[in-house]
């Protein structure tokens, strides 16, 4: 038995040798992964098989290792650039439509009938929570429970407040703008989310009438 278990670790010794002396250097790894991925994805609807394709900054981001420190400085300060204040200088809309898309989930899938965002939710509470009354939640971004008063402010229009108001509606367009490579989506950049509906959100996180800041 034990000259069985011998020879076999033996033979596979060998084997894994063998598997050495022909190892596929990084580069052919990685040209045999972008072959299978383009492989195994086909247009279909709306979802184009271009979204495989990384920009610099999601490239970066995508080695398994967190970008250095230059790194996240170039991807931050990328990000910064892409955003833009809305239209109109009107940053807040409705909270009650901005709960609304928090709670919805949907969009970007192949049966959706265009491209057009009308269709889409925030997903806000797959990562955060948001108001005490809805008990479901992911934690995998920080609680934004209070997000308006604990940062101070109560009358959204006030000067005083315009370097908060512009700092949440810069996260929400471009998150990475202020944490290179975050899970989070970036909603205005890659047109998950139109300015309308951004304001929405803006407006459930910012409005001192809505339930985020409630007592
Ligand atoms: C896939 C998960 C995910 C989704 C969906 C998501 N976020 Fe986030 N969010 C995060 C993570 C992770 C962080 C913390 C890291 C960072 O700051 O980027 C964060 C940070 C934030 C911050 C900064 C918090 C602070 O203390 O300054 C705000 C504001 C925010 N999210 C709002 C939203 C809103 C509003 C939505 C929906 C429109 C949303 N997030 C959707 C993951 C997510």
């Amino acid at each position: 038995m034990k000259h069985t278990t011998t020879v076999l670790a033996s033979a596979i010794a060998v084997v894994a040798l063998a598997g050495c002396a022909s190892a596929p250097s990084p580069a052919e790894l990685q040209a045999q992964f972008d072959a299978m991925m383009k492989a195994s994805f086909r247009d279909e609807g709306i979802a184009k098989v271009d979204r495989l394709t990384q920009d610099a900054g999601q490239a970066a981001c995508s080695t398994g290792q967190a970008p250095t420190a230059e790194q996240a400085k170039a991807i931050e300060a990328e990000a910064m650039a892409t955003i833009k204040p809305p239209s109109d200088g009107k940053y807040l809309g409705d909270w009650r439509e901005g709960e609304k898309l928090a709670q919805n989930g949907r969009g970007m899938t192949w049966t959706d009938k265009s491209a057009d965002t009308s269709a889409n939710g925030a997903n806000c509470y797959n990562c955060h929570q948001i108001t005490k009354a809805e008990i479901s939640y992911g934690t995998i971004g920080p609680s934004l429970y209070q997000f308006g008063k604990l940062r101070g402010v109560t009358n959204p229009s006030a000067p005083e407040a315009q370097a908060m108001v512009q700092y949440t509606w810069g996260k929400l367009n471009n998150a990475w703008a202020y944490n290179a490579c975050s899970n989070m989506p970036r909603f205005g950049h890659k047109k998950l989310l139109s300015e309308q509906q951004l304001k929405h959100v803006m407006a459930l996180l910012l409005d001192p009438a809505s339930p985020v800041n409630a007592q």
